[in-house]
């Protein structure tokens, strides 16, 4: 597991290769568009990206009508997610801090969104409740993991239990179709909803 700025500042420049993180295939980035709306109340609800990364899911969202909040610890990641939000004439606001306790004003999403970060959290169980805690009530989290062939990531069943334990529902839904990730994919990938 790793948090560590330094790591994932060396990472931003080839981060957006990947099909799944990058989303440069319309293909790629439309079934996650869909997926996501699927699940998000309608625009434009406040959207909390934990862990964001380059920004692709915070641009995606912004660009649906969100009023979306990136959120990372590593500083080369918050300028590459700046500049896709530029590029792409989008306004979102993005901001480094710690996922571990998040600078961002509690009560004051409808949805906490967060993918392939839980796994690099030391402490889960807090980081969860710090992230539930900047929902308002009835809001909605939604959690991206997987439990990678390369042997990082966490169990659903793990993070279900993980949920639980902060008294959340939580149900999953495997995200097994390839259009998701540009190619078949054959290890554990899913979607963790929990809705008050
Ligand atoms: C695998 S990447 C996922 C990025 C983005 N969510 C996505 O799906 O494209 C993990 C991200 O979590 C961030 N991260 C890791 N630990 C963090 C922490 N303690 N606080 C904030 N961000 C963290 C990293 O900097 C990195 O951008």
């Amino acid at each position: 597991m790793t948090g560590d700025a330094e790591y994932w500042d060396s990472q931003a420049a080839t981060f957006d290769e990947q099909p799944d993180h990058g989303l440069r295939d319309p293909q790629v980035r439309e079934a996650w568009r869909r997926l996501l709306l699927a699940h998000l109340p309608p625009a434009p609800a406040a959207v909390a990206d934990i862990g964001c990364g380059t920004g692709s899911l915070s641009v995606l969202l912004a660009a649906a009508g969100y009023t979306v909040t990136g959120l990372d610890t590593a500083p080369a990641m918050i300028r590459a997610a700046r500049a896709k939000a530029a590029a792409a004439r989008v306004s979102a606001r993005f901001v480094t801090s710690d996922a571990a306790s998040p600078a961002l004003p509690e009560g004051s999403f409808n949805v906490v969104l967060s993918r392939h970060v839980l796994w690099a959290m030391p402490n889960v169980d807090e980081a969860l409740a710090a992230w539930v805690r900047l929902l308002q009530p009835g809001g909605t989290l939604l959690l991206i993991e997987g439990r990678w062939h390369t042997g990082a990531g966490v169990a659903a069943s793990w993070a279900q239990e993980a949920v639980l334990r902060i008294g959340r529902p939580a149900s999953i839904t495997p995200l097994d179709d390839p259009v998701l990730w540009g190619g078949v994919v054959t290890d554990e990938r899913y979607l963790l909803v929990s809705h008050d």
